[in-house]
Order: C-alpha cells, then structure tokens, then sequence
C-alpha cells in the first residue's frame, strides 16, 4: 500500500483503493500522488486495460484534507507544492476506461472525480455533497462545466452554492450514477463492470472516449477553475471557514464585505 492508497491489478483491472478510513478517506497531498502516479503508468502498462477508483471502510471520501487546505491558507505550504494537479491531470487526459464505486459519504473532489469516471456505481443510501462555497472556494476538477453538463444548472448550482447533498438513488436517477444498490453489493458490482470493460477492445473503447470528452477543453476549464481556487485558499472567508471546521463551530462569514 503506498500512502493510504491500496493499489492492485485484477484481471486487467487497476484498482485503486482509498484506505485512510480514521480520517474519513479525506485525500492528503501523497494520496493525490499515488493516484495520480498510479493512473498516469496506467496509460502505458499493457497489463491495464481498465481502473477501479473505490474505497475501504463505510466512507468513499470526505474530499481534500482540510490540514493541507488550511496549510495553504495559512502560509505554510505553497500552493504551488500541492499535488492534487498531478491527480486532476491524470484524470483531464485518461485514455483508458474508469469505473467508480461510492459507499458512504462522497464530499467535494469525491463527487468531482466520478464526473471523469465512464461508468459509476453507488449505494442507495450514499450520500454526496460538493461544498465548495461553504469553505469559500469554488468548484475545480472541470465540475463547474461537467457538473451542469451532467445534471443541470440549477441542481449543479443547489450543490455548488448550498452544499446541498443528494442520495445514491437521486444520482442515479439524474444521471450522476449508473446504478443505485445496496451498500454492500457496490464494490462488487463495479469490479465487474470493469473486467467487462477489461474484455473488450481497448482501441475501440479509447476512441469512443476521445470522441465523447474533450481532453483539452477539460484542461482549459481545470486550469481556469485552480487559478481562482488557489486565490480562494488565501482569502480571509476560507481561513474563516477551516478555522471553523477545525473548532466544530458554525462559520460566521457576515464579517467579510467581499
Ligand atoms: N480533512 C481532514 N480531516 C477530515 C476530513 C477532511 N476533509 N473529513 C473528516 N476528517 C477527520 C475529522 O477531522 C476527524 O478526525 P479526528 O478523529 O482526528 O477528530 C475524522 O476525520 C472523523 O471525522 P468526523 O468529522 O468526526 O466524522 P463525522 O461522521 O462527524 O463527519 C464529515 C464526517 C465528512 C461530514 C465531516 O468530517 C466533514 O464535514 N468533513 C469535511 C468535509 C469537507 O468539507 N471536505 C472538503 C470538501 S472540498
């Protein structure tokens, strides 16, 4: 395992699994690195043909580490030195098929992610949020654009603006998800779709995904969404709103003008 990431190959399957489950799976800087590192040789290892992106424990993830955000809001750690571009990358420019598998709580970059996944399974009883705006940040892993793309304006705005959550069976049903099933079937179900992936023509199944995302557009909106987060990251609101987590306390952002 490195860093809170087991990582295996199955029948053709890379998968990759989030084993940080004391902290809720939350994704540290050498999480994004595993995984990004991961998927990028995953490109060229003729022994992949598909990946699994899943989860150990009763959580998929509780998206980015908050220490690391509040690292960078505090001055600590350069925003320049955070890794997760490595894993935004890999998914901007991914060739191969992806399967996801959600369980639990999805938060932020753990519902972003699965806009890059080409097939995604849940629990019916997941829950997923994307809270941005109530850490003061903005969307980033291309979601401002794939997010409404996928589900709507005004349901991508509701999640963005208000945190508001949705359930696996609303995911589904809206096209977030594949499939909505019970907890304890989804990691199963996934791996299967994967090593049916696995089996089919690996040229045709790359071309039908380069026809279908814009690999460069993708990068454009990521690169465009990092500019403004990382001058979130340092704004007054966000060190307001970790200081906040960090005390379990109700953020109070009346204060700020702009
Ligand atoms: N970053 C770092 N640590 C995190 C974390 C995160 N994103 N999410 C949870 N943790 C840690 C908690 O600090 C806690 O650590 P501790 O046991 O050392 O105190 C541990 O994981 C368990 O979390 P806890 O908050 O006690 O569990 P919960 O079931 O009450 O709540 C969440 C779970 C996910 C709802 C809550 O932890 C949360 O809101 N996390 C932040 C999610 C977030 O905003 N992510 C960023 C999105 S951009």
């Amino acid at each position: 395992m490195t860093e809170h990431v087991r990582i295996s190959i199955e029948d053709g399957v890379l998968r990759l699994a989030l084993a940080r489950p004391d902290k809720k799976n939350a994704l540290t800087m050498a999480m994004y690195a595993a995984l990004g590192n991961a998927l990028a040789r995953a490109e060229t290892d003729s022994s992949v043909r598909a990946v699994l992106i899943e989860a150990e424990g009763d959580v998929f993830t509780a998206g980015n580490d908050l220490g690391d955000f509040a690292a960078v809001a505090a001055g600590t750690l350069a925003r320049e030195d955070m890794t997760a571009h490595l894993f935004l990358d890999a998914l901007a420019h991914a060739r191969k098929p992806y399967v996801a598998a959600v369980q639990g709580l999805a938060v932020g970059v753990g519902v972003t992610l699965l806009l890059h996944c080409d097939l995604v399974f849940v629990a019916e009883d997941a829950k997923l949020s994307t809270p941005f705006v109530n850490l003061a940040l903005v969307p980033e892993a291309a979601s401002s654009v794939l997010l409404q793309a996928r589900i709507g304006y005004a349901r991508a705005y509701a999640m963005f603006a208000l945190g508001e959550p949705i359930d696996g069976r609303t995911a589904a049903a809206i096209g977030l998800a594949n499939a909505a099933l019970p907890a304890a079937e989804v990691r199963a179900k996934a791996l299967n779709a994967a090593k049916l992936l696995a089996s089919k023509p690996l040229g045709a199944l790359q071309a039908t995904k380069e026809l279908m995302r814009d690999s460069k557009a993708i990068a454009a909106v990521m690169a465009k969404e990092m500019a403004i987060f990382g001058a979130r990251l340092r704004s007054p609101e966000t060190a307001e709103a970790l200081r906040a987590f960090a005390e379990r306390r109700p953020p109070d952002f009346r204060k700020f003008v702009d």
